[in-house]
């Protein structure tokens, strides 16, 4: 039996959860689910992410105690997770005495180990609420374009990027106030000693190819130590000896994955906090996230948890973002639909069914369209799985007393049975789409079968009683492997399948199959989806999000303010794009670069001038590969101060990375220094 924890990213306990937060929480739960029903001790801990500065400034706007909103807040989301069949073994806060001290005792370790560095920094201070602004929350006047209403950290008119006190007028976006420079002493994690360690474990299979190539990256360009302090008033823990200083939310939010485990631990006697959390542990440890939260979970993580002497992680499993309807989730469209109004409308397990049916193991982003979810549910599950019982349970009931046949016709139902492996290669691997291919596959085979046998027709005659007997048991057999299938995608389903099959479904049990055996009536396992209820749903919401607007309840400083990751990019407008200057360059020149891992140096000619260009695409060219190579590049990108020198420009290249990175070349004929349309 295989010993694995697993997490989900910790919500932030300031807002509802809605779609976007329940891909992960879904993925994450069919995956624990799988797990379970192979017989493994799964355990999965989750909990609200509950410090920070966003949350203490929506507990004061609503005139209430952080703590109160907090627990309110954990409650909404055990309910919304709850009626989406998300299983937690523990739900938890990393507002706890658990968090605290294990904070306070990593935090202390990484001290110790001279990791922690002290230094003054100058930031935005509001002089009214007596606290310092984070970029986000100051706005004023682009000081490049003029563009008004711009937040202290880039400017979305112009992508310009400085800090907040160089914007024209800036104004503090909680009082109002012009906000003033302000010296304070900071904590820093000293992230760049960790270089080696992070090079080998972002390498070690621990990532998928696509992130970990993102990660070189970042790895190559040289680590920023990490600021880990936040002065008061502040909502968090009080960083141990130091009065008026806190430890930043996401330096305790992934402990709290711990913390959850070790408050589970002591009320259960089968697990143990430390099999789990020592180093080198042999149990399992994964954590499914979001794509933009990678660098807290792949860099600043591990290698906290490797200071402090614990296991690092087992894998970190990234997911891409959800759109509706192709586009970005929106209020006005009402697609921010947020998991209470969801439940209003429709059946949680078609929500389940479709992320599962298009999700795969890479970062690509999920497009829920709306129709097609309407389809693609009631066409597989309504009318092939369903179907199968609904045809063949009636004779059961009514002609053999809910009584299954002594014989089961076993050919067929092998397939089933030998599928179930690859079918749990594809859910281990998180390739549910994959996995839900081949149950479909089965369902049509079940449906033809039935076709083909018509026990409706056979009924007509009472000779061939028998024989009506084995179709309708052998369709009830098939039924029952597509369910142990489905399972960890529809629980509720399953479970109304496993009092209809009077027997508990598993991928053990599954291999032996139901003869001789009594059934229970049967009743309708799922509905069809209705698109009016859709439509409903995007009303509801588009009239909550107006209700909240206008009530001015919602505190809309952005809860990610001050998460640094990359973003995925927002649209862009034409006149954005045609401010891109594509060219045609010649490589002229192409060579390694000193202590670079990915990085090449490339020297451009434009024709009428020459760019110097870093590009990571070392893994995929030799240099002497590209000299004479005509290439596109990007020619107006402001020029960037590297680690290594400076970069004008950027080589456009495609592929998922390693060694599969082409550059883009222009056809033949094209002149460096030919624009591109
Ligand atoms: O991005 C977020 O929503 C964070 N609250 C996730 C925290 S995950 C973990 F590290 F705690
Ligand atoms: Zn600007």
């Amino acid at each position: 039996m295989r010993k694995i924890l697993v997490t989900s990213a910790l919500p932030y306990a300031n807002g509802p959860i809605h779609l976007g937060h329940l891909l992960e929480y879904i993925q994450t739960d069919i995956w624990v689910r799988f797990q379970k029903s192979r017989g493994e001790q799964c355990t999965y801990v989750c909990a609200d992410d509950a410090h920070g500065t966003a949350i203490m400034l929506r507990a004061e706007k609503e005139g209430i105690t952080p703590e109160q909103l907090i627990d309110r807040i954990n409650q909404e989301h055990q309910r919304d997770f709850a009626g989406f069949s998300v299983g937690f073994d523990n739900y938890y806060s990393t507002h706890s005495p658990e968090n605290q001290t294990l904070a306070e005792s990593i935090y202390t370790a990484l001290d110790k180990n001279g990791k922690i560095a002290r230094r003054s920094i100058t930031q935005a201070y509001d002089p009214e609420k007596e606290l310092f602004l984070a970029d986000r929350f100051v706005k004023g006047t682009c000081p490049k374009c003029g563009a008004e209403d711009q937040y202290g950290d880039n400017c979305e008119n112009c992508s310009a990027t400085y800090s907040p006190m160089e914007l024209i007028n800036p104004v503090s976006v909680i009082s109002g106030a012009t906000p003033i420079e302000k010296d304070s002493e900071h904590f820093f994690f000293k992230l760049p000693e960790f270089q080696d360690f992070l090079s080998e474990w972002t390498r070690s299979g621990t990532l998928q190819d696509q992130i970990a190539n993102k990660l070189s990256e970042w790895l190559d360009a040289g680590l920023q130590e990490w600021d880990i302090s936040r002065d008061a008033p502040y909502f968090g823990f009080e960083i141990p000896e130091q009065p008026g200083k806190y430890f930043y939310v996401w330096l305790d939010a992934p402990i709290g994955y711990m913390a959850s485990f070790k408050n589970l631990c002591d009320r259960r006697d089968d697990l143990d906090f430390d099999e789990y959390w020592k180093k080198d542990s042999i149990t399992e440890l994964y954590h499914f996230i979001g794509k933009d939260i990678i660098n807290f979970h792949a860099l600043f993580w591990p290698a906290m948890l490797s200071c402090a002497d614990y296991r690092t992680p087992t894998a970190v499993h990234a997911h891409g973002f959800v759109t509706v309807n192709g586009k970005k989730m929106s209020k006005s469209r009402g697609t921010f639909i947020k998991a209470s109004t969801y439940l209003e409308h429709l059946d949680p397990e078609y929500l389940r069914y479709y992320f599962a049916a298009k999700l795969t193991s890479n970062v690509d982003d999920l497009d829920l369209n709306l129709e097609d979810f309407a389809q693609r549910v009631n066409s597989d599950l309504v009318g092939k799985v369903v179907n199968i019982a609904s045809r063949c349970a009636g004779f059961i009931t009514k002609k053999f007393d809910g009584q299954l046949a002594a014989q089961a016709n076993n050919e067929l139902l092998q397939q089933f049975i030998e599928a179930g492996d690859q079918i749990a290669d594809f859910y281990e691997g998180r390739e549910f789409g994959k996995a839900v291919r081949k149950i479909m596959e089965l369902a049509d085979i079940a449906n033809q079968y039935i076709d083909e046998q018509a026990p409706w027709v056979v009924a007509k005659d009472p000779e061939q009683s028998e024989l009506l007997h084995e179709i309708c048991s052998n369709g009830i057999n098939m039924f029952r492997q597509l369910m142990t299938y489905l399972g960890p995608i529809l629980p509720v389903m399953r479970e109304k399948s496993e009092a209809f099959l009077n027997t508990e479904l598993s991928w053990d049990a599954r291999e032996t199959l139901l003869t001789a055996h009594a059934i229970t009536k049967f009743k309708p396992l799922m509905t069809r989806v209705e698109m009016p209820k859709i439509d409903s749903m995007l009303e509801a919401s588009k009239e909550a999000a107006a209700a909240e607007a206008q009530l001015g309840k919602k505190y809309d400083a952005p809860a990610k303010q001050e998460n640094n990751a990359e973003p995925i990019a927002d649209e862009i407008e034409f006149d954005d794009f045609a401010k891109v200057d594509l060219r045609v360059a010649l490589i002229k020149n192409a060579e390694h670069v000193d202590g670079a891992k990915k990085l090449l140096k490339l020297t451009l000619d434009l024709g009428f001038t020459e760019k110097q260009v870093f590009s990571g695409i070392k893994s995929a060219y030799a240099p002497e590969d590209l000299v004479g190579k005509h290439t596109v590049m990007v020619a107006n990108l402001k020029p960037r101060k590297m680690k290594f020198g400076m970069s004008e420009g950027m080589v456009l290249a495609a592929g998922p990375g390693g060694k599969d990175i082409w550059l883009l070349e222009p056809h033949e004929g094209a002149q460096p220094g030919m624009r591109i349309m």
